[in-house]
């Protein structure tokens, strides 16, 4: 496997009874999602996602189909070795509450495992849904403050209304992460940790 998509994955997407299939990605699903996306970043649900960003991510992307109609999308990005992000979940209105949220997110956690990733995060207005698929709210400051580069271009930077929740993969590796002491600096405009940090993360098998 030289990526987290597996031969298997293409060959044999999810498929429900429902007729509903989830599968990763490809370029000719680039304009569906761009309306999916953008209709829920329009009412300021979501952040706004152009054409070439999403060709740029597109390898972070699930989508659900039922026949031939996009019904729904989620990404997942990585932060670090051991962390990633849960990004643009979205449903079609015409199918929420029926399930596809939660195969998508599933999707996603097999995906996050299979990268051998610690823990997966997401910042969101429906904490409700996420508590439903394995998620705990956490404190914004508990996530790598390299989280917040999205943040910057945020209409709502600074009056920012979403929680940040995470759901740990590996318990044991996690809590030692959480006892090694951070210390962050900028790198190429972007805070990271600091390589002295690094290194003594890495002694920890982080
Ligand atoms: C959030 C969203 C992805 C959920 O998708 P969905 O397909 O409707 O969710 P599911 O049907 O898989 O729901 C799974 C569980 O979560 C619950 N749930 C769904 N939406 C919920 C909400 N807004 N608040 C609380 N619980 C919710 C369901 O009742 C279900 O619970 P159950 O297992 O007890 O039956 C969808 O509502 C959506 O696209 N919203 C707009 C975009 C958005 O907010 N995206 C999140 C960005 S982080």
């Amino acid at each position: 496997m030289i990526s987290g998509l597996t031969e298997e994955m293409v060959q044999k997407p999810t498929v429900t009874s429902a007729n509903i299939v989830v599968r990763k990605a490809s370029m000719k699903d680039i304009a569906p999602l761009l309306d999916l996306i953008n209709d829920y970043a329009a009412k300021g649900i979501m952040l706004a996602r152009t054409e070439f960003e999403l060709s740029e991510n597109m390898r972070d992307f699930w989508v659900a189909y039922e026949g031939w109609k996009l019904i729904g999308c989620g990404a997942l990005h990585f932060y670090s070795p051991t962390m990633g992000e849960v990004r643009s979940l979205a449903v079609a209105e015409s199918h929420k509450k029926y399930g596809i949220g939660r195969l998508i997110v599933d999707a996603i956690v097999r995906e996050a495992w299979d990268y051998n990733l610690d823990a997966v995060f997401a910042f969101t207005y429906v904490p409700g849904f996420f508590a439903k698929v394995g998620f705990n709210e956490i404190e914004r400051g508990e996530l790598p403050l390299k989280a917040w580069k999205d943040c910057l271009r945020c209409p709502k930077f600074h009056n920012c209304d979403e929680i940040a929740v995470l759901r740990v993969l590996q318990p044991e590796r996690w809590e030692q992460r959480q006892s090694v002491p951070k210390v962050f600096g900028v790198e190429g405009g972007t805070v990271v940790l600091l390589p002295s940090i690094r290194r003594a993360a890495g002694n920890y098998g982080l």
